[in-house]
């Protein structure tokens, strides 16, 4: 079947600029390695082939088998801390030296110490806790949870979302790549709406420079979550990202909107703030700017400090309602390296004050971009909060069709530059920097993406 899913998420690892970019700048131990990889690993979207070797990942620094370092403004979103934070480390060999494994039979210190953190820092009343090894087994659990709790199974979540790569969670996913007829059937009753994107919303609405114009929508896109919820009238949950990776922001009063609707409806809602946890987006949870409590919470990415593979789900007390049945018994549930892991890396987030940093370089970095736009035909949009921005590029501003050559050339140049980003969608670059990131850092990731657009406006003729 030759049917190829819409580009998403990342670069398109088999351009003709990949494969010229490769050419020019990998050594042949790099592609001797390269060969290897795309040799014994099964071929996905996105990688491999993969776009280079890491030898060494260092606070906000990833550097290649040859040297070529890169200001990781991507990290996969699990290096908040930065890479490899000596504090990290240390607490991870002091607990393998003092109990490497527990048995999830049995309780242990670090574990019920993290699930009691996780409850002082999340919003409001949730404090009921499950871990898994990954986000996508941490969002089945809590899609099971939501089914128990409520006696349905019919959910509403985003199109273009991505929850992960089990079944559930390609089926709450609204990604072709995941949900491709090619796996066979997904879940039932996992119906999609359009997700708020307000520069390019699509109910059709105009936006007002990347805002709503509240009073034409009138929050159309949150009014459909009500409808389906109301239509189906036996509705589990609705699961979403409340600030999308792409990266979307809601409009000002949407989830507030969703959870009056959730609430006369008898639906949970359940949001999965896996790579916006922890500070991301300049508040602990990006939920936290909605002022909106959800009835399960879903962490993971960044919560092992980069380091350890961990995810959380973060449930309303009154959802402790089968303990005859099992959500999750995986076997690492409760590994005390883990655990402490996730504690040490709260801890550093917290003494080093980077959820502040976030939300102080963050503004500023949105300002310098919002700037930009003046210098750069090419910038339709800039959005974003925090450490999750997006930059939207486009041939025209009046038609906004998207530059997905530009974008790509864009993320070359930058690379040969020293800054590593994803793009998002083809066309937006997405900068998901640490936490740990300094204004130093942020006006060399800026003046680089401002040097290099320039170049390439100018190569593809946009200028
Ligand atoms: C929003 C969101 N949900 C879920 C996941 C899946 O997490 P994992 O890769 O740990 O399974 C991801 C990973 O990128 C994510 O971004």
């Amino acid at each position: 079947m030759n049917h190829k899913p819409a580009q998403s998420e990342g670069e398109i690892n088999t351009s003709a600029r990949r494969i010229a970019w490769a050419k020019k700048t990998h050594d042949d131990r790099t592609r001797t390695l390269l060969a290897k990889d795309a040799g014994c690993f099964l071929h996905q979207s996105v990688s491999p082939p993969c776009l280079s070797v890491i030898a060494k990942a260092e606070g906000a620094y990833i550097e290649d088998m040859q040297g070529h370092r890169y200001l990781d403004f991507h990290g996969n979103n699990v290096h908040h801390i930065g890479y490899g934070h000596p504090s990290l480390k240390s607490a991870i060999a002091a607990q393998m030296d003092e109990l490497p494994f527990a048995p999830r039979r049995f309780a242990c210190r670090p574990a019920v110490d993290l699930a009691e953190k996780l409850s002082e820092i999340s919003p409001g009343s949730l404090s009921k806790v499950l871990f898994t090894t990954g986000g996508s087994d941490a969002i089945e659990v809590a899609l099971k949870l939501a089914r128990a709790a409520t006696g349905r199974h019919k959910t509403i979540s985003f199109w273009d979302a991505f929850h992960g790569a089990g079944f559930g969670a390609s089926s709450v996913g609204g990604e072709q790549m995941f949900r491709s007829h090619i796996f066979g059937p997904l879940l039932t009753g996992t119906e999609h709406v359009a997700p708020f994107a307000c520069y390019r919303c699509p109910y059709g609405y105009p936006d007002n420079d990347g805002r709503p114009q509240l009073e034409l929508c009138k929050m159309t896109c949150a009014n459909f979550v009500r409808y389906v919820l109301e239509k189906e009238g036996d509705v589990a949950a609705v699961i979403a990202e409340p600030a999308r990776a792409v990266p979307y922001l809601p409009p000002p009063g949407f989830w507030r909107e969703v959870r009056k609707a959730c609430n006369d409806h008898g639906a949970k809602l359940i949001f999965d703030e896996i790579p916006t946890g922890l500070g991301k987006t300049g508040k602990m949870f990006a939920c936290d700017h909605d002022e909106v409590e959800p009835d399960i919470l879903v962490m993971g990415k960044a919560l092992g400090g980069g380091i350890i593979p961990i995810a959380a789900v973060l449930a309303q007390p009154e959802l402790d309602i089968a303990g005859d049945y099992a959500f999750g018994h995986y076997t690492h549930e409760k590994n005390p390296v883990s655990a402490r892991a996730a504690l040490t890396t709260i801890e550093i987030i917290e003494e080093e004050n980077l959820v502040e940093n976030a939300a102080t370089i963050g503004a500023y970095a949105l300002d310098r971009l919002a700037s930009l736009k003046d210098k750069h035909p090419s910038i339709g949009d800039i959005r974003g909060r925090g450490f999750l921005i997006g930059i939207d590029l486009v041939m025209d501003r009046a038609d906004k069709l998207p530059a997905n050559d530009l974008a790509e050339e864009v993320f070359y140049r930058c690379l040969d530059n020293g800054l590593s980003f994803k793009t998002t969608m083809g066309n937006v670059l997405t900068l998901t920097p640490p936490l740990i990131t300094t204004k130093t850092q942020m006006d060399f990731a800026l003046d680089t993406i401002s040097r290099c657009l320039g170049e390439a406006e100018r190569l593809i003729g946009i200028i």
